[in-house]
């Protein structure tokens, strides 16, 4: 794992901060390409706020590598979301798959480890597999915003990221809901049609459900856990 020195020093990362923070996405978005090229990589999970920044990224540079975590427990219509972006923008996402099998998991962990170990089930599907990816890069964009929970409040534009040991890049950490939404109408953005049916967060099926009019929009994940993170984001 690189660590903050060998790259960037605290100071250039918080001058860079606050460089992009009132800056547009596409402004710090075009600042990856230039300056990191194919070592910058979008985390898409083909949620609305992912889908703004494959839109944005497709324009500046077609050929940025795009992946996602493929927990093999993704709803049907996610997947059907993956592939009418990759039509429209002729992107090949690249596919992260986790060590275990759905049927090796079981094996080794028990039946429904969703159920019973919600942490090591992401752990396992999500958490390592991002680790082993980010690895073979310099920085990360995610769709992260600042709103979506208390435990993003603070996600700054560009930040260090401790845990994966890279540059995270958060063009969109200021973006209200309705400015993800206007966006997308605006420039005719393909999005996961289970948004149109009270899922404003999607994540695997088997731990995602939709939620009430006024209800938190993270509400609908691992609801009746004490979880609200899965791993990826601190
Ligand atoms: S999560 O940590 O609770 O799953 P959330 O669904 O809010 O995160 O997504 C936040 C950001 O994490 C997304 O905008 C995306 O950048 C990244 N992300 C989440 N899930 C995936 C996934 N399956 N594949 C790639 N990136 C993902």
């Amino acid at each position: 794992m690189k660590t903050l020195k060998s790259q960037w020093t605290e100071q250039e990362i918080t001058a860079l901060a606050q460089e992009y923070e009132s800056q547009s996405p596409e402004a710090i978005l075009s600042w990856a390409v230039k300056t990191l090229g194919n070592r910058c990589t979008l985390a898409c999970s083909f949620g609305a706020e992912d889908v703004v920044l494959l839109d944005m990224l497709m324009n500046i540079n077609s050929e940025a590598p795009v992946f996602y975590l493929d927990t093999d427990k993704h709803f049907p219509e996610t997947y059907q979301t993956r592939d009418k972006l990759s039509e429209k923008y002729g992107v090949s996402f690249i596919q992260v798959k986790p060590a275990l099998t759905l049927k090796e998991q079981r094996l080794r962990h028990g039946d429904k480890l969703w159920e019973t170990n919600p942490d090591l089930c992401c752990q396992i599907r999500k958490v390592e597999p991002l680790k082993e990816t980010l690895n073979k890069y310099d920085a990360w964009v995610t769709g992260i915003r600042r709103e979506q929970s208390w435990t993003r409040r603070h996600s700054k534009k560009v930040e260090w990221d401790e845990k994966f040991g890279l540059l995270k890049l958060n063009p969109l950490a200021d973006w209200s809901e309705e400015d993800i939404w206007t966006y997308i109408e605006q420039h005719d953005v393909p999005y996961n049609p289970l948004h149109d049916q009270n899922y404003p967060s999607i994540g695997c099926s088997v731990c995602t459900r939709p939620v009430q009019d006024g209800q938190d929009p993270r509400s609908g994940r691992w609801g009746g856990y004490q979880k609200t993170e899965c791993g990826l984001h601190k």
